[in-house]
């Protein structure tokens, strides 16, 4: 099956969109075969009228099956309804031979965000249920799931993007496509490939980047997808089926990590003072060679939280390494972290592995981000001999299930291709609390849940993960605070570092 993706076309006016480039881009369905169309939204610049009526004269000459989504610029001037008038159905799910494509509309009146309500995420489990025997499923929503390098904050990403990446992981959905960020964009996550398309057509390109579009072939083995630039430069990418295999033989294990976040340590409620005792006794006999605490250590950064901090903190009696919450930073919490628990950015390291922290906290504000500097700073630090290399920070650089991303880092696009491109085979992360692992190209990211506050988001209750890396794989678990209770959350082969 072949698929020309293109996206964020932006008809309208002569500033925003440039007619010639889309109908040279169109042209490609004449002279090359394809089964399939799928633009990925913003079709117009502004939803009026005249810009859907010059639409549909363009998008009509396609002379192949066509999908096309509305994005955040047709749902302006309430456009949608002459979305529906004029280019064809908000939602819906089209059969083609081997494929099933289920394309949702993310956009929504008077805003830039995406978000998919309820009914439509139902809608959505729905089909990729009722369609489950599909060789090959694909998920068009014009909003992206995953952060977008070179798009400035990730302000955009879905609301509930979280719940949205689980549901596609677990029903191993072979492509998401999407657009609305004008850069293209592609990772594979477990065996889901997510692509996003740049601009077919807009003026409004990013980064002195020009237009672009995808070219996608896809069977049940393979996924290979080509991202042609108007400048003529071509990239391409293929990805296979990763083999689901149960492993017994990992070689030997050369460390255990005992990842940990928002203890919360207090006087107040908030604080779980048995679970967090039970952990304590817990994590002493996993005999772990390192516990690395994710942030949110103390409820406040004042000075009794942190004088009772330092005390329940020295019963693990194991080396740890600590990365700060906003709230650790508050308040006092500034002068406070330095004075107890030591620098901001703290690093722990063998002779084959590093753990190497980056603050993405800031006092009183629970954003967080590391910004281009620091950034630059940590890649440098990572270039150093050890086999494998782990980061860790507290905010998040994937969606989390059952949160709104407001723990998501305003830089996690280029963050997450930063480390992803330079292979770091884990990140660690400790916001959102609500325990999640998946492997993205290389990489295998982990957030941790609350270890010992009221405010946690795992139905299991609160928890922590163990992070095992063995010669041939790294097997991550969830354990439970108070019983001890263990759930595999993940387990990926390495792929073994070129001899
Ligand atoms: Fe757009
Ligand atoms: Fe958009």
């Amino acid at each position: 099956m072949r698929i020309l993706h293109i996206s964020d076309t932006h008809i309208g006016g002569a500033s925003y969109f440039n007619k010639e480039v889309l109908e040279g881009i169109l042209g490609e369905t004449r002279k090359h075969k394809y089964d399939l169309v799928i633009h990925s939204g913003d079709v117009t610049q502004g939803g009026r009228r005249q810009e859907f009526e010059q639409a549909r004269k363009i998008l009509s000459r396609i002379d192949i099956p066509l999908i096309a989504l509305a994005g955040n610029h047709d749902a302006r001037s309430g456009g949608l309804c002459l979305f529906e008038k004029y280019i064809g159905p908000l939602d819906g799910v089209r059969e083609i031979g081997d494929a099933v494509i289920i394309h949702v509309n993310s956009a929504f009146e008077d805003s830039d965000q995406g978000r998919v309500g309820m009914v439509k995420f139902d809608m959505m489990r729905k089909a990729l249920n009722d369609y489950s025997e599909k060789k090959i499923k694909i998920i068009v929503l014009h909003h992206h799931t995953i952060p977008i390098p070179m798009a400035g904050r990730e302000r955009n990403v879905l609301t509930n993007a979280g719940d949205i990446l689980d549901l596609l992981l677990k029903e191993d959905v072979d492509l998401v496509l999407s657009g609305h960020r004008h850069y293209p964009n592609i990772y594979q996550i477990e065996n889901t490939v997510f692509i996003n398309a740049g601009t077919a057509s807009a003026k409004k390109t990013r980064y002195g980047d020009v237009n672009s579009y995808n070219i996608i072939e896809i069977n049940e083995r393979i996924r290979k997808v080509k991202t042609v630039r108007l400048d003529g430069k071509v990239q391409g990418f293929s990805f296979l089926r990763r083999k689901k295999r149960i492993f017994s033989d990992f070689g030997e294990r050369e460390f255990r990590a005992v990842h940990i976040a928002n203890t919360l340590i207090s006087e107040s409620r908030a604080f779980l003072k048995r679970n967090f005792i039970n952990a304590v006794d817990t994590i002493k006999k996993l005999n772990p060679d390192l516990l690395i605490h994710c942030g949110g250590i103390v409820r406040e950064g004042i000075a009794g939280d942190y004088e009772a901090a330092v005390s329940y903190m020295e019963k693990f009696d194991i080396p740890v390494v600590y990365t700060p919450a906003g709230r650790d930073m508050n308040y006092l919490g500034y002068y406070l972290f330095p004075t107890y628990f030591g620098s901001i950015d703290q690093r722990y390291s063998n002779e084959s592995i590093l753990f190497q922290g980056v603050c993405s906290a800031q006092y009183d504000s629970h954003e967080g981000i590391v910004g281009p500097s620091q950034r630059k700073l940590l890649l440098k630090k990572l270039e150093t001999p050890e086999e494998t290399k782990a980061v860790f920070l507290h905010h998040n650089v994937l969606p989390i299930p059952h949160s709104r991303e407001k723990g998501l880092l305003e830089d996690s696009g280029d963050l997450l291709r930063e480390i992803v491109d330079a292979e770091i085979d884990l990140v660690l992360t400790g916001t959102s609390s609500h325990p999640f692992a998946v492997q993205i190209g290389e990489t295998i990211v982990v957030n941790a849940n609350s270890l010992s506050s009221v405010y946690q988001r795992s139905v299991f209750g609160n928890s922590f993960n163990i992070i095992d890396i063995y010669e041939g794989a790294i097997a991550v678990f969830e354990v439970n605070s108070l019983w001890g209770r263990r759930r595999l959350l993940g387990i990926w082969e390495r792929n073994k570092k070129a001899d």
